[in-house]
């Protein structure tokens, strides 16, 4: 199958409509996701009160908790979580507020989770360093895991790949910046790498440490990927769309970086003559002007419903990929997520 819709997709309407909240669709991991919570709060700390204030400000408000509930319900869907879940989870959800503290220098980006980014409050030089304390933090506690399912050999070396790919998408990504002429197989690959993988992942280790075949672990991993795809096409939307006070972060910043993302890549092509010129022009000199003349151009020609439907197709494929499980609530839940996913307002 080719990886990647780069046709227009199929699927116009999802199964079942997302909840309103992600929060809902974690019912049967609560209580694990509400240790890993301690967890996280207990490891992020210091001696020294104003590291401690740096430390602690990514987890104010929280975020939506997505990648360890990822791993809590692969693991769950599978068969029992133990403590070696909720261990990973802590440390996966590390390693994303890790790449989240530093995605905001690069874009330059003020707000996190409602409340200032990290560079915002403290600059540039806390921010790399706290990145840097959140990773080796991470890979601290993942050196730590016992399981009779798995190794800490084998956690390390599978989130350690992740992460550099992660880190191999963001520098693909800004190193892409101001090429207005980006493909969409391009820009696949990078959302693959920077966002998709590390859902991947979290499917992946927590199926294996539930002890799943490895059919069962790669079909997850493939849920993870697709479900990965879905949350970036509909965050890139978010960028162009979404509010401020809804997201709870920077809006406009893909704009202001000239990152181009599916609507503006979809645009772009289905764009001839004047208006593609125009275009061009408003992705150039980046402002709050130019956001709203892009949106139209984009809303004009489709390219927000051309980008919402294939989030929506890669969701299916997300749901295609759980036929090894048996039908169960978890399963159930997993298939939910997945729409939510690829529909989103935060
Ligand atoms: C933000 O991830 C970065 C992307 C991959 C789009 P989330 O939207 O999961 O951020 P939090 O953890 O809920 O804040
Ligand atoms: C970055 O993508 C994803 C990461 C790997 C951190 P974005 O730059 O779109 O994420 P947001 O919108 O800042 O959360
Ligand atoms: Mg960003
Ligand atoms: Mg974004």
């Amino acid at each position: 199958m080719d990886p990647h819709p780069v046709t227009a997709p199929k699927t116009t309407e999802p199964a079942r409509q997302a909840p309103a909240a992600v929060g809902d669709l974690f019912g049967p991991i609560q209580p694990a996701l509400q240790r890993i919570e301690q967890r996280l709060q207990a490891e992020l700390t210091s001696q020294d009160a104003r590291v401690d204030e740096v430390v602690r400000h990514g987890y104010r408000l929280g975020g939506k908790r997505l990648r360890p509930a990822l791993l809590l319900l692969a693991g769950e869907a599978v068969g029992e979580l133990t403590d070696a879940h909720e261990l990973l989870g802590v440390v996966v959800e590390m390693i994303h507020t890790a790449t989240l503290v530093h995605d905001d220098v690069l874009d330059e980006a003020s707000l996190r989770r409602h409340v200032d980014t990290v560079n915002a409050r403290w600059g540039n030089e806390r921010s790399v360093l706290l990145g840097d304390f959140l990773f080796s933090h991470a890979f601290y506690l993942a050196a730590t895991v016992r399981s009779d399912f798995g190794d800490a050999a084998t956690a390390c070396q599978l989130i350690g790949r992740s992460t550099n790919r992660v880190c191999h998408g963001e520098l693909r990504q800004t190193l892409s910046e101001g090429d207005l002429s980006l493909s969409s197989a391009d820009y696949y690959d990078i959302i693959d790498g920077k966002t998709a993988e590390l859902c991947a992942c979290c499917c992946r280790l927590g199926a294996l440490f539930s002890g799943a075949s490895a059919e069962v672990a790669d079909a997850l991993e493939s849920f993870g990927r697709n479900l990965g795809m879905a949350f970036q096409i509909a965050d890139d939307l978010l960028d162009l769309t979404g509010d401020e006070a809804t997201t709870g972060k920077t809006t406009g910043a893909d704009l202001a970086k000239q990152k181009m993302t599916l609507p503006l890549i979809y645009t772009r092509d289905s764009l001839v003559n004047g208006p593609r010129v125009s275009l061009e022009e408003w992705l150039q000199n980046p402002s709050t002007e130019s956001r709203a003349e892009v949106a139209k151009l984009v809303e004009a020609v489709g390219g927000f419903a051309f980008a919402q439907k294939t989030a929506i197709e890669y969701a299916n494929r997300a749901v295609a990929d759980l036929a090894v499980l048996e039908e169960s609530e978890l399963k159930q839940s997993l298939a939910t997520l997945a729409f939510f996913a690829s529909r989103r307002d935060a």
